[in-house]
């Protein structure tokens, strides 16, 4: 059996999230049922009742697959539903690529932090991974100096994270331009992780890695921006329509197709996506301002690594408590507030917060997270006296 480490934000999300009243670990925006889609979008959902529940159409429908590429679709690239393949999820989907392109002596560059599964995966494959770092003068975006000089003659795959979980940080076209030229000149495929876009709230929204370099390959789902983690659905878009071949074949093992209810859903969503997107800017938008304003008037005691320009999450540093880990586990067992503790991300002493739920649940968590924080420190302090 392959290698494979645990992976550590979803046990520690998985352990408490049925436990707690205030989920703050939420990364998606608050979900929706099909009442307030309806409601959304004046379009009521409808699934005839004569169509027979076979395993449906398999690489996805070919309406969904039609509005994927249309989403991603620009004057100058008009992707098609050949450039799209419908998966359980991005991490269905970032799987898929992973199995598809990489095995035992390739070379895999993935961003840090991120998403563990970026870079878990490709090791559980056998390659060889080195982590680029994200920095603060970098504006939390690749250094390309940096990627150049991690290039070697065997490596496959750049794996970026774009908006970031867990930072927020966005990476503006230009820059993802200068990341396609450096990986087209060495002939290197570049995963997108695109699972958050398009919710760019604070930002000019960038282009997606699809439209600017033909082995440029996006994942993407229903769960962030749409609102529907529990349909479980996401896609892999790529102008190279051999590599989806490729995949395709390879998912046949694996899923063979994703639920046709599920994908109807999807169409349905994606068609008023129009509505739901204004809807879910507005609420990362509102949100966060109740955050920022949290952090201003928490005389020092949180800080942001960075202000979020997109997506639903952010890292909050936690002064003067280190052990993030074990306060996460108080918060959520002793206050019933589920934050992810940084460690997940080789971050300790921050935090990750997500921005994305409810307006009341964020603003019932945040006073909660601040008291608790206090008891945290005036425990400390007794017990080294
Ligand atoms: C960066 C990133 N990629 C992929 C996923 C998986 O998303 P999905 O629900 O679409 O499988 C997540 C979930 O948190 C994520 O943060």
């Amino acid at each position: 059996m392959p290698y494979q480490e645990d992976f550590a934000v979803e046990q520690f999300m998985d352990k408490y999230e049925t436990s707690i009243v205030h989920n703050m670990g939420e990364t998606c925006c608050y979900s929706l049922n099909l009442d307030e889609v309806y409601q959304l979008t004046g379009e009521k959902f409808s699934f005839d009742g004569t169509v027979r529940l076979t395993y449906g159409s398999i690489k996805g429908s070919e309406e969904l697959r039609s509005l994927v590429a249309a989403m991603y679709s620009n004057e100058s690239i008009k992707l098609t539903k050949d450039n799209v393949l419908i998966t359980n999820g991005a991490i269905g989907a970032n799987f898929l690529v992973n199995y598809t392109l990489v095995g035992p002596n390739d070379h895999v560059i993935c961003v840090d932090p991120t998403y563990q599964q970026l870079n878990s995966v490709p090791k559980m494959f056998g390659a060889d991974v080195d982590l680029l770092e994200l920095k603060r003068e970098d504006g939390w975006t690749p250094n390309l100096s940096n990627l150049e000089d991690l290039i070697k003659p065997n490596t496959k795959l750049v794996v970026i994270n774009n908006p970031n979980n867990p930072l927020g940080s966005v990476i503006p076209t230009e820059q993802l331009k200068k990341v396609a030229a450096l990986c087209k000149r060495h002939g290197i495929y570049v995963l997108s992780d695109e699972v958050y876009a398009p919710l760019f709230h604070s930002c000019s929204p960038p282009q997606s890695f699809c439209q600017l370099y033909s082995r440029g390959i996006i994942t993407g789902s229903m769960s962030k921006a749409y609102s529907a983690a529990g349909l479980r659905l996401g896609w892999i878009v790529s102008q190279d329509v051999q590599l989806l071949k490729d995949a395709a074949s390879r998912r046949d093992y694996n899923t063979i197709s994703v639920s046709q209810v599920d994908d109807h859903i999807a169409c349905y969503m994606l068609r008023n996506r129009k509505a739901i997107l204004e809807r879910n800017l507005k609420l990362c938008k509102e949100n966060l301002e109740t955050l920022e304003s949290f952090v201003a008037s928490s005389e020092g005691r949180f800080s942001f690594v960075v202000k979020p320009l997109g997506g639903a999450v952010c890292l909050v540093s936690v002064n003067g408590i280190e052990d993030t880990e074990k306060f996460c586990a108080s918060l959520a067992e002793d206050y019933k507030v589920l934050c992810v503790p940084g460690e997940v991300f080789g971050r300790p002493g921050t935090i990750r917060i997500g921005y994305g739920n409810s307006a009341k649940d964020l603003e019932n968590a945040l006073p909660i997270l601040q008291q608790a924080y206090d008891e945290w420190t005036i425990k400390v302090k007794i017990s080294s006296l």
